[in-house]
């Protein structure tokens, strides 16, 4: 084992040294363009191998590396090639015997205002048991194990026991339905799912152990299925397949060896839309992904160790797995889940919250914000803010009228806003301000050291300053996913041979004259609706499996607070008659199909849709004409 103490001084001491200021002032100012920034980062850009390697000895291995990256199997990448490791170790096992393990590492409230917290020691202990349990269900390094929790402790544990044995965990987000739940298990061939009976939200009580229920009458691959009880009510469980979270658990060992993996071990699945109805597995793995998503929170965030810090996605999205569980847990310091949602019982439930706990790095979507913001600034005023000292936003761009509202009436205008942008794909922040890069609202203005990122038009050629086209990643990054699960042509066609020799992101975007990069959206049919990734092509297919349906076409309009909502434009069967009745199910089958968040705020009966030559449902034509601009090239369209 090579042991080395992990850095907890932070960025800000680096800059401090070389003699920037923390906050933006003139002198920081001149950061803004890359070849100012001090000699660190300038020297992360000119070899990022060596800046990888060196973040990756901030953490422990069990064997070292021989190789930091291979390209022979491109664009297979690999990342710190014949090292042995576990994520867990690093996120769990090596603060135990030193003072992080008396510190707390998860601060949960429940819907209903309920508190639990976890030492280190103590959440050791329950990942401990946890991986036991799984053991004796079966499940070995290698096998797929799914969740279908809300935002609870045992959502997290479950991962990290997953992780510690080596198996593959595969969260999906609690608000999908039984069908995209059962979708995901076939994918990824699931052999145990852990739920809960129930779960909570808004006051409401939801039935989960049902949906899972349903789910599985499909998957009948599925051996086990784990119930965590959140209440007394009487839950059916079958004879065999299903237990009760604490009747497994409970009586287990608290002592469980973290299995060593190589660098390239699969730790996750998780899915995400993409441009056709079926969902893409994206796979991530222990090595390069602990690096990258240790080095970019520490960075970014600028952690010195001691911070309470809240992110408020869900486990079921890449913000969750990388930013709520693993990174705080690497650096030690205490991370904050909540079950319930921002405003409920009142607009101000989040900064109660925030001054309860004493939250020192909140980090968020604009979507909420906004949300927030209509509410008005008297909620926020109720509660001391004092404790924080820094924001993250992520999911879309914010707008600056958001921007400036939440750096105002939150941040009291002394917090650093990060507008941190990447993907699921990416695992890590990609563009990001470190805490002393002076901001622009609504830029998340220059890629995180050691990562080569480029605005470039159909053909890889860069655009000049103010010009928009695709955002592409020119170089490799050890947090990059690794492939799409059992489908290596999607993963090439979807990322790499779009634009060639670059990873494309799909994202569209443009640079200005400083060198900021301002992102404009999807140049695919994906939507953002609330800060959740959704393709058109899965609304579509879930509403011509509807009897009445004959073809749908779904694109996304702008809404003031979810920054994108669903419109479906649909052609109904000659003999079903336009009713109230007949949108009401068609909603309520998409509701069934995928879940709330796909449900379409409009639906449009048409006769026709526009269509090239070949059939493929011009998406954009019905955009333009709906939001009423320029149709531009037609010369592909058949009417
Ligand atoms: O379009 C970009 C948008 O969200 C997409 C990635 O979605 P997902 O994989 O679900 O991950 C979301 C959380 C990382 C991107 O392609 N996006 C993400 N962050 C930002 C953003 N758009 C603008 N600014 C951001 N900060």
């Amino acid at each position: 084992m090579i042991k080395k103490t992990i850095s907890q001084t932070g960025l800000t001491d680096v800059l401090l040294k070389e003699k920037q200021l923390y906050k933006p002032s003139a002198k920081t100012l001149k950061m803004a363009k890359i070849k100012n920034v001090p000699a660190t980062l300038k020297a992360a850009q000119k070899d990022p191998l060596k800046f990888w390697e060196e973040a990756a000895t901030e953490l422990e291995w069990f064997a070292p590396w021989k190789k930091v990256f291979e390209d022979r199997h491109k664009p297979f990448y690999e990342w710190f090639v014949g090292g042995k490791c576990n994520i867990v170790h690093n996120a769990l096992d090596r603060h135990m015997d030193t003072p992080v393990e008396k510190k707390t590492a998860i601060l949960w409230e429940s819907d209903a205002g309920k508190h639990r917290q976890f030492t280190y020691r103590q959440l050791h202990t329950a990942v401990n048991k946890m991986a036991n349990g799984l053991k004796m269900l079966g499940v070995k390094k290698g096998d797929r194990v799914a969740t279908y929790l809300q935002n609870i402790p045992e959502a997290a544990i479950t991962m990290l026991a997953c992780a510690k044995i080596g198996a593959i965990h595969s969260v999906v987000y609690a608000g999908f339905s039984g069908n995209a739940l059962a979708t995901r298990l076939k994918d990824g061939r699931v052999k145990v799912l852990v739920t809960s009976n129930v779960g909570h939200r808004r006051g409401k009580v939801i039935d989960m152990k049902t949906v899972c229920d349903d789910a599985l009458k499909q998957c009948h691959f599925v051996k086990k299925m784990i119930v965590v009880r959140q209440n007394d009510d009487l839950v059916k469980m079958k004879r065999n397949r299903d237990f009760f979270y604490h009747d497994l658990v409970d009586p287990q060992s608290d002592i469980c060896k973290t299995v060593p993996v190589d660098s390239e071990h699969p730790l996750f699945i998780l899915y995400t839309s993409g441009t056709t109805g079926t969902p893409k597995g994206i796979i991530h793995v222990h090595g390069g992904y602990m690096v990258g998503v240790n080095r970019s929170f520490q960075w970014a965030f600028d952690i010195r160790g001691d911070e309470t810090y809240w992110c408020t996605a869900d486990p079921g999205w890449i913000t969750g797995h990388s930013y709520i569980v693993y990174a705080p847990l690497m650096a030690g310091i205490t991370t904050l889940m909540f079950e319930g949602v921002p405003d409920y019982p009142r607009p101000d439930r989040i900064w109660k919250i925030v001054e309860k706990y004493k939250v020192n790095i909140l980090y968020t979507a604009p979507t909420l914000i906004r949300a927030l913001m209509r509410y008005g600034e008297q909620w926020p005023k109720k509660h001391d803010l004092s404790s924080l000292h820094l924001l993250g936003s992520v999911g879309e761009p914010i707008n600056p009228e958001a921007w400036r509202w939440y750096h105002k009436n939150i941040g009291h205008g002394k917090c650093p806003i990060i507008d941190t942008w990447w993907q699921t794909e990416t695992g890590m922040f990609m563009i990001t301000p470190l805490p002393a890069t002076p901001l622009k609202s609504g830029s998340a203005t220059f890629p995180f050291p050691g990562i080569e990122v480029d605005v470039v038009d159909s053909k890889g050629n860069s655009a000049p300053a103010g010009k928009g086209g695709f955002l592409v990643i020119k170089n490799q990054w050890p947090s990059m996913l690794r492939g799409v699960y059992k489908d290596p042509a999607r993963y090439k066609k979807t990322y790499w041979n779009k634009i060639k020799g670059v990873y494309f992101t799909g994202d569209l975007a443009h640079r200005d004259k400083d060198g900021y990069f301002w992102i404009q959206g999807r140049s695919d049919d994906v939507l953002s609706i609330a800060g959740h990734r959704i393709g058109s092509a899965e609304i579509e297919s879930a509403l011509v499996s509807h009897p009445a349906v004959v073809e749908a076409g779904v694109i996304g309009k702008p809404d003031e607070i979810k920054g994108e909502r669903a419109k479906a434009f649909v052609i109904l069967k000659k003999k079903y008659k336009l009713s109230e009745s007949l949108i009401a199910e068609l909603k309520k089958h998409v509701r069934s199909e995928l879940g709330p968040i796909a449900v379409p705020s409009e639906l449009e009966f048409v006769e026709k849709l526009p269509k090239t030559r070949s059939g493929k449902i011009m998406r954009r034509v019905l955009k333009a004409q709906e939001l009423g601009e320029k149709l531009g090239d037609v010369s592909t369209l058949a009417d």
